[in-house]
């Protein structure tokens, strides 16, 4: 479906593991809005890639094939995360792995990628209105929505969360290893010369460190209103 430039946008953009994943889905549901999870397309572009043995450098190729994907997000029941589909084949797990979004951190600095995915997201704009989450959903995709939230948390609280996350899904994991991984990918998104992480002029920024799924939410709720 083309793009609805009347629906309203709410972006959520921030550092990964800052829990923006959790309260853009929370967000989404208490409004009846959309969900966008733009980094979703990111991981499934670099593991489209490396089903194919296409390298992560090869801008062309991998360029072809974002704009190719043939991806389904299949909401789950209600409070489950939403399925995700790479030509038919459920991805959902291999998607969520520390690899697959270090993957996704070297292919999203490739011009022609970002290009190839930008109008797709944008798509994703319909009524009743959308929740877009990413790292530059206010800045450049979404420039125009009314919302924009800026979300952070120290490294080392976000390497806490992650590690939570995981072992609760019995992965055998070190914090260390999580919070290098973090700040590494933290530099490559911030780093970069197309789309860096940044906030929006008029984002609000957003701290989350310390505070509960349901303080941000709050707090998010409170700026839309
Ligand atoms: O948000 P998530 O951790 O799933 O994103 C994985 C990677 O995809 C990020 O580290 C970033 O490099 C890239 N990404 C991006 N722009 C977005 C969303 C994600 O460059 N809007």
């Amino acid at each position: 479906m083309k793009q609805d430039l009347t629906a309203p946008v709410i972006t959520i953009d921030g550092p990964s593991g800052a829990g923006k994943g959790s309260i853009t889905q929370l967000v989404a549901k208490k409004l009846g809005y959309d969900l966008l999870d733009s980094g979703a397309l990111y991981r499934l572009t670099a593991l489209a890639a490396i089903k194919v043995g296409v390298a992560l450098d090869d801008e062309d190729k991998v360029a072809e094939l974002a704009a190719s994907l043939d991806v389904a997000f299949v909401p789950g029941e209600y409070g489950e995360p939403v399925n995700v589909l790479l030509n038919g084949e459920d991805v959902t797990n291999e998607i969520r792995t520390e690899s697959c979004g270090t993957h996704a951190s070297k292919v999203a600095p490739l011009v022609k990628v970002r290009a190839a995915l930008l109008q797709r997201q944008r798509d994703f704009q319909q009524l009743p209105g959308l929740v877009a989450d990413g790292r530059d959903m206010g800045t450049i995709v979404f420039p125009n929505a009314p919302v924009k939230v800026y979300m952070t948390a120290s490294a080392e609280e976000r390497a806490e969360r992650r590690y939570r996350q995981l072992k609760e899904k019995g992965e055998d994991v070190k914090i260390a290893t999580l919070l290098s991984e973090i700040q590494e990918r933290d530099a490559r998104d911030t780093g970069r010369k197309t789309a860096p992480l940044k906030p929006a002029d008029d984002a609000v920024m957003l701290d989350t460190t310390g505070l509960s799924i349901d303080e941000v939410l709050n707090k998010v709720l409170d700026l839309i209103k």
